[in-house]
């Protein structure tokens, strides 16, 4: 991954490939941002001026690029947009920082070196111009290798930057080192968890997942147990077998746990695992299923954010579960009208097969509550309404407790992730019952992830604090790149389940 350094060396006498500079969106024009003060001198004073020449505005992720002056040593000056200048007296936003250094990383991408002279106030924005540029110069070229099966990771591609600079920062202050360290660590972890969301359905099953968690759980200290198929059959996991009922790959449960000598509380994660979601005997419709390798984002996201916590070595322990099937038709795979018997006992009569991330949750969600942790946060791709509700880039926040629900929405303002609290009406409950079972795993069709919700929360233990994280929009990027988001696989919820655990940690939540 690109490397991330903090300097105090003037811009100018800097050997690297582009000086990248902010400029903002001023009443008159676009304005340079603080950090370009050297820059803007070797151009006489004048960057604003050429930048409105070319047609920079500064509105927010516009790239212009434009040759360095004399007395600078870098051949390329790239000016990125960071939105409306603040007001008099106040500084930019961490998330417009966070955005405009991914915009410029992702610019940049086939550079070997580039210095950022954006604007820097404290550590916070430290933190957040590291984890920009980290997060926007990630690039998937795995499988892009023109025929060179043994090509290296971009080898045949651009590659993404491979080193970012940023000036302005203090590289002896303890806050400033330990944001870059923050940001290293989560940024590393979230373009990981991108990595297995693109990685193809064929060449990540349920128990290639399973592996890469092992390997990551020997790595940093983290116990890691695999449930697999006939552990499951013993366990009585009748949601998550009936899912992967149907695929040649069995499916997994796995559960990481990482632990703190210095916890005084436990989180607990679980995360939605379909490595393909192709509906099942209930099969989608073209059109509905060629992004659907994206559907286990919600057990990379878990798998991120308790290996960022080892990581960090918060006071927190964290255990994530990643519920891991595909979700295939064939002839052995669970029919609409079946019964399941889940983990919990209950019954569930299937009325449709292309609802089963809610059933391998709720396996998932029953054995998560048998530790009582102080609190749940299950997160997952889990329905198409919420899309329509709340768009691509927003996810929605379903709970059992309305104080835990809000404290989950502002830690994900907090880190920059868009999301909204959404109700779980009572009435929808009705539609879910079934003549067979105890519930069906299908309701009413308008509100969808609200049932979704509602049918979810049957399977938390008594009295444990619970959140439901409907990602089924932000998981998978179909537009353009924007920011620091990229194409296909965005890691969606990764920083806001890091920063439940940083808050956690320091007594600051519940
Ligand atoms: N994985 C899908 C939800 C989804 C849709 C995620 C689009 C990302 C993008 C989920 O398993 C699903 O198929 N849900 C159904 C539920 C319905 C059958 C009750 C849906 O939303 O249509
Ligand atoms: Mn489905
Ligand atoms: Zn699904």
């Amino acid at each position: 991954m690109t490397a991330l350094t903090l300097s105090t060396s003037a811009a100018s006498g800097l050997k690297v490939d582009a000086l990248v500079v902010g400029v903002a969106k001023g009443a008159e024009g676009p304005v340079v941002a603080p950090g370009a003060e050297a820059v803007d001198k070797a151009y006489d004073g004048k960057l604003a001026d050429v930048l409105e020449t070319l047609g920079a505005s500064g509105a927010e992720g516009e790239v212009t690029k434009l040759p360095a002056p004399s007395g600078v040593k870098a051949p390329l000056v790239l000016a990125v947009g960071l939105g409306a200048q603040p007001e008099k007296d106040t500084s930019y936003e961490p998330e417009a920082l966070r955005r405009a250094a991914g915009a410029a990383a992702r610019a940049l991408a086939g550079a070997k070196k580039a210095a950022f002279a954006l604007p820097v106030t404290d550590a916070g924005d430290v933190g957040a111009l590291g984890e920009g540029a980290l997060l926007g110069a990630y690039s998937f070229d795995a499988y892009k290798d023109n025929g060179d099966a043994k090509a290296k990771n971009g080898k045949n591609g651009k590659g993404p930057l491979a080193e970012v600079t940023l000036l302005g920062a203090k590289p002896r202050d303890r806050a400033h080192k330990a944001a870059v360290e923050r940001a290293v660590a989560v940024a590393e972890e979230l373009n990981r968890a991108r990595d297995l969301i693109n990685t193809p359905p064929n060449d990540l099953n349920p128990e290639a997942f399973a592996a890469v968690a092992q390997a990551a759980g020997k790595e940093h200290g983290i116990k890691v147990q695999v449930l697999d198929e006939k552990a499951l059959a013993k366990g009585g996991y009748g949601g998550i077998l009936g899912v992967g009922a149907g695929s040649a790959s069995p499916p997994r449960l796995v559960k990481l746990s990482y632990t703190s000598s210095k916890a005084k509380k436990h989180l607990a994660f679980v995360g939605k695992g379909i490595t393909y979601d192709s509906g099942g005997i209930s099969l989608k419709p073209a059109g509905h299923n060629e992004t659907m390798k994206c559907d286990m984002s919600g057990a990379a996201a878990v798998f991120a954010a308790v290996v960022t916590a080892a990581r960090l070595g918060l006071a927190v322990n964290v255990t994530g579960y990643l519920a891991l099937a595909e979700n295939m038709p064939s002839g052995s795979a669970t029919r609409p009208g079946d019964v399941l018997r889940m983990y919990s006992g209950k019954t569930v009569e299937v009325l449709n097969t292309d609802a089963e991330g809610r059933l391998v949750l709720a396996d998932a969600l029953t054995k998560a509550s048998e530790e009582k942790p102080d609190a749940i946060v299950d997160v997952a791709t889990l329905t198409g309404a919420m899309m329509l509700a709340l768009g691509a880039r927003t996810f929605g926040i379903m709970a059992n407790d309305d104080a835990f629900r809000t404290a989950v929405h502002e830690a994900a303002e907090e880190v920059g992730e868009a999301a909204w609290p959404m109700p779980m009406p009572e009435h929808l409950r009705k539609g879910m019952d079934s003549s067979t079972a105890d519930i069906a795993n299908m309701g009413e069709r308008m509100g969808g992830g609200l049932v979704a919700g509602l049918f979810l929360r049957e399977f938390v233990g008594e009295g444990i604090t619970w959140a439901h994280l409907d990602i089924a929009g932000p998981a998978f990027n179909e537009s353009a790149p924007f920011g620091y988001t990229p194409k296909g696989g965005t890691g969606s919820a990764v920083r806001t389940l890091v920063r439940l655990a940083e808050l956690t940690a320091a007594g600051d939540l519940g």
